[in-house]
């Protein structure tokens, strides 16, 4: 392939309103930034808690750092492995109520791991079609026949499991709160669905873990299902502050992961400032309630202040709320008003990441974000939709 080649490719992208550009932004707190020398405030973090700037999670990573240095030298399996790893697994297999965890680089590469260490040719996936990119290639790289069922469709995935029979495994795979949409998957009748069937079952509960459930522990505790799911996966980058990824689960499917799982195997091991920093948020979760109380209270007021403006939300209480576009030029001008006007950072979504026409505004609430803030971007928003009739 030509270089000119990619200039065609890149043309034809940015004709459809779908050419994706870095921006950079330098912090400026939790949920704060300068984009082009003007300070905005982030409507886009997964900071659920602000806790990447929690004077005590910070001080953890610091200390980790001057005493251990800036990088962990090697894989988990050679010389990468620490007391950090061992502190921050045991309190992560406490918080999840599982025997054991398992730290990876990424929330993407725990998902890539499980799958693909767990199945292959003979086996089937069954998982929901709003699920990550990271469980749609992990299934791609598994190798395992595909069988995705229509968001949320429950009597869709019995009639599949029904009538579609495995020489191997069946893995059910699904989201705790979907990153797009912010509702939450009907775990329970997951759980009661997948012990029928033999199946194996896996929620990535990336965008509930740190925000759902009593203390933060996730969309399955607050189901009432936490033990009832076979693997747990979820990232440490998001509620967490921190960044890497891990699974959580019985003693053998840790102990099958570490022998069989490439990501694990094949990669440096995290620096110890960043583990450190994940295991002092934890503990933060279990010792500071106010900061979960402070989130669901933002997610309250900014989600009644829309509805009361005519946007017809999906009813939930996660942090995520969707204002869907369809058009991806008009998700691209509101997003750019919104902060030459505000200076409210809310980019456009757009296919790949949403299917084609379902291009969207997604709104990610913080604790620290400030009422203000929320009344300010609540009130530009609906002006916004007015004005170009998306909504009400
Ligand atoms: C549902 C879900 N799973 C996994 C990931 C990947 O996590 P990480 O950013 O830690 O790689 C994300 C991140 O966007 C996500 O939304």
């Amino acid at each position: 392939m030509s270089i000119t080649n990619l200039r065609e490719e890149l043309d034809k992208i940015k004709r459809a309103s779908l050419y994706r550009e870095l921006t950079p932004i330098t912090p400026a707190g939790p949920t704060h930034g300068y984009i082009g020398g003007r300070k905005a405030v982030l409507f886009c973090t997964n900071n659920y808690l602000g806790l990447t700037h929690h004077p005590q999670v910070v001080e953890a990573s610091i200390r980790a750092t001057e005493r251990f240095g800036t990088g962990a030298g090697a894989s988990r399996l050679i010389c990468g492995h620490s007391h950090l790893y061992e502190e921050l697994e045991t309190a992560l297999a406490r918080f999840k109520g599982a025997e054991k965890a398992l730290v990876f680089s990424s929330g993407y590469t725990a998902n890539i791991g499980v799958i693909s260490a767990l199945v292959g040719r003979n086996d089937l996936v069954f998982s929901d079609r709003l699920v990550h990119a990271s469980i749609i290639d992990a299934c791609i790289l598994s190798r395992a026949e595909k069988r995705p069922f229509p968001h949320n469709d429950m009597n869709f995935l019995k009639n599949l499991l029904h009538s579609e029979k495995a020489k191997g495994r069946r893995l059910i795979v699904t989201e705790g709160v979907f990153s797009m949409e912010g509702d939450v998957a009907p775990l329970k009748e997951l759980v009661n669905i997948s012990a029928q069937h033999s199946c194996l079952l896996m929620v990535d509960d990336a965008h509930g873990t740190g925000v759902m459930g009593e203390g933060g522990h996730g969309t399955a505790n607050s189901l009432g299902v936490a033990d009832k799911i076979d693997i747990h996966t979820g990232t440490l980058s998001k509620a967490i502050g921190s960044v890497g990824g891990f699974v959580a689960g019985s003693c053998d499917l840790i102990a099958y992961l570490i022998n069989k799982a490439r990501p694990f195997i094949y990669t440096t091991a995290l620096p110890p400032g960043i583990i450190a920093a994940a295991t002092a948020a934890i503990k933060l979760l279990e010792t500071e309630p106010s900061l979960i109380e402070r989130l669901r209270s933002n997610i309250h007021f900014l989600r009644e202040i829309l509805t009361s403006g005519g946007f017809n939300l999906l009813p939930g209480k996660t942090p995520i709320i969707p204002i869907p576009v369809g058009d991806e030029r008009k998700a691209l001008n509101i997003s750019q008003t919104l902060l030459e006007k505000g200076g409210i950072y809310i980019p456009a979504i757009r296919p790949p990441s949403v299917p084609a026409g379902g291009a969207m505004l997604r709104l990610t609430v913080s604790a620290a974000h400030l009422r203000a803030e929320l009344e300010k971007t609540a009130m530009l928003l609906i002006e916004l939709c007015r004005k170009d009739r998306i909504y009400p």
